[in-house]
Formats: C-alpha cells, structure tokens, sequence
C-alpha cells in the first residue's frame, strides 16, 4: 500500500484482508471493511457500492495507520472505531468498557423470550453493565421496560449513561455504581441479568492479544473464575420477584456448576442455552413463586 499507486475501495479491502489473516486474526474481512468505513468517514454498506472508487493518499494514510494498529498493535477495532454493533444498536465503546460480544446476543435473546409481551409493565435488573449492552438492547425492544444497570467502575457508567442517550432509552434506565446487589438494597425485579467477569486469573497468560486492551475487571473475577457467579447465584433470590427470572452469562465449560448451584438454591426449570456455535453460554432459572428466598 505504498503512497503513489492508485487503490480502489475493493483493492484495499482484499489487500488488508489478506494481510490480517496472515497475522492470525479470525474476523480478518469484517475487520478491514469495519476499518476502511470509518478511515473513509463512511459505512460498511457503501464500501459494496463504491468497490471501483480510487482512495485518496489522504485517505489511505488514515487507514494505513489504523490497519497497523489493529494488524500490529492487536488493538480491537471497536477501541479503533469507537464503536460496537450489538444487536439492532450502535454502541460507544471505550477502553472503559468490554467491547459487547455477539455472545452476549444469546442472553439478550433468552431475557426477550422471558418478556414475551412486548407491551407490558417489567422491571429489569442488570449486574455489571459495562457499555450498558444487555439492559439497552432489552429496552430498546420492550418500550415499558424499566431498568437499573450496575457497576463497580465508574467509568463504565459513563459509557453506559453516554449509551443510554444515543439509543433514547436515558428516561428509562437508572444507572448505579457499585458492587454486585449493593446499589439495589431491597429492591425486587421481574428479571436479573448479569454477563460478569468469569475468567480465573490464572487464565491471563493464554488469553488472545486483543483481550489485554479490556478493563481487568470486566474479564477476571477470582482465582476460581466462577466467584461473581456464585455470588450472583445466592443473592438473587432476594431481588427478584416471585416467579422472577435470573440468566446469567458463562463460560461454557462453568455450565454444569452454575446450573447446580441455581437447582440447589431453589430456582426452577433451571436451564442452559446454546449461542450460535454452539457452546453453552447462558444460564436461566425462575425463582420459585412462594418462599425460598435464601
Ligand atoms: C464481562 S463485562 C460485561 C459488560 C456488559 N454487560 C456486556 O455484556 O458487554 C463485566 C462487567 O461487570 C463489572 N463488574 C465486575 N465485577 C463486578 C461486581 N462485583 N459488581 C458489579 N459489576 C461488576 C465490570 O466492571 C464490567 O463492566
């Protein structure tokens, strides 16, 4: 990609392509359109209309950089872009925040599916918010849905709160710093969700390059991992409502552990979803309608 040829769109999506698969990246083609869209103030859609347009030198500077950083650097493209697509959304990411995951949609999918009418009254609870993905995607589908979304970092919560704005659902939600069910004292919800950090720390060493440019805290709960689950687990029963719904977030293989634990603490038809790979990835259970509020 030297400074005096001339490249077209299509020409320098193949060459970037090529070029990140070489260096190991999964999402090598989705990554270089992602790139050159916003190198070119532009979207994904209209690189495919204008595949034969030349690239100014101007142009190509700013999208030589960026593809060094992500090729190079292994910085994720949404810290280069500044922003994540989550299910129907366009979110602000910073490196406040974990970058919201397509995983993350199976959980978004399963708490709709809890919400069956689209119209009715609900409460929603969402532990560790982050950008605000889960509890905005669930808002911007259900229109009389309330929620409150928590978090340990601050910062995240500006994320969240700047999020809340941009997808028009700020009237709705109610965002508080602190830790797990702290900032809900005796407040009940129709729902809780939650996508917490579940890696051990021991796992740190193995992890892909992109994932040292999110927050620590987002990623590592512990050295078991499973520490803000099982804490999760136990406290929810006294903040939801009876018949109330928990669904959590795992790591496919804590599946079986985090379903025992719901079984043994009174939730009912405690169980496990799939995402798109089809790797376990959510846990559901209801909270039973009368007692067990251990
Ligand atoms: C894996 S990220 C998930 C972010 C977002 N919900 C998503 O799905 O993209 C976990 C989030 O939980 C927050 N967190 C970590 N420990 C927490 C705790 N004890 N209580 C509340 N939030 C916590 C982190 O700051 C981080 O924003």
């Amino acid at each position: 990609m030297t400074a005096n040829e001339t490249w077209t769109v299509l020409d320098l999506l193949r060459w970037t392509t090529a070029h990140f698969a070489k260096q190991g990246i999964e999402t090598a083609r989705i990554d270089a359109e992602c790139l050159l869209a916003h190198a070119l103030s532009s979207s994904r859609l209209r690189l495919y209309l204008e595949f034969d347009k030349p690239v100014e030198e101007s142009e190509r500077a700013r999208f030589r950089e960026l593809v060094k950083r992500r090729g190079h650097d292994r910085v994720p493209v949404a810290h280069l872009t500044g922003e994540k697509e989550f299910w129907s959304l366009t979110l602000g990411v910073t490196p406040d925040v974990l970058t919201p995951r397509p995983d993350t949609e199976t959980l978004v999918q399963a708490a709709l599916a809890r919400l069956p009418d689209r119209e009715a009254e609900a409460t929603l609870l969402d532990v560790g918010t982050g950008s605000g993905a889960i509890a905005l995607a669930l808002l911007s589908e259900r229109p009389k849905l309330r929620a409150v979304a928590t978090d340990v970092s601050a910062a995240a919560l500006a994320v969240a709160l700047a999020n809340a704005e941009r997808v028009a659902v700020r009237d709705r939600i109610d965002l508080r710093a602190g830790s797990l069910f702290e900032p809900v004292a005796d407040e009940r919800f129709d729902l809780i969700v939650s996508n917490p950090p579940y890696l051990a720390e021991a796992e740190a060493a193995g992890l892909a390059p992109e994932l040292a440019f999110e927050p620590p805290e987002a990623l590592f709960a512990g050295p078991a991992g499973t520490e803000v689950l099982r804490a999760l687990v136990s406290g929810a029963p006294r903040h939801l409502e009876p018949g109330g719904t928990l669904l959590l977030e795992i790591a496919p293989a804590q599946a079986p552990v985090v379903a025992g634990w719901m079984r043994d603490g009174g939730f009912e038809d405690v169980c496990v979803l799939d995402d798109l790979a089809r790797r376990p990835r959510v846990v559901v259970g209801r909270h039973a309608r009368t007692g067990g509020d251990a």
